[in-house]
């Protein structure tokens, strides 16, 4: 149940970052442009600490982490 509510929490915390992105894309005023950009990395803090979680507590999770992060070369 708890890895359901960290993925679903994930998906909440990307997909709020998508609308922060989309919106300070199309904003005129400039203030407003910076809260916005603030706002999305905000939720962008949010995700890596629920990526974080899963790599703790779901084991497959790490291991695609580990192969994945922090490496070089190509991603595929
Ligand atoms: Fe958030």
């Amino acid at each position: 149940m708890a890895t359901h509510q960290a993925i679903v929490s994930l998906m909440e915390e990307l997909q709020a970052i998508d609308w922060y992105r989309q919106r300070a894309d199309d904003c005129d005023d400039v203030q407003l442009k910076e809260v916005l950009v603030h706002n999305m990395n905000d939720e962008m803090e949010h995700a890596a600490m629920l990526i974080e979680w899963l790599r703790r507590n779901v084991g497959e999770f790490a291991a695609q982490l580990d192969k994945f992060l922090g490496v070089d070369g190509s991603i595929a």
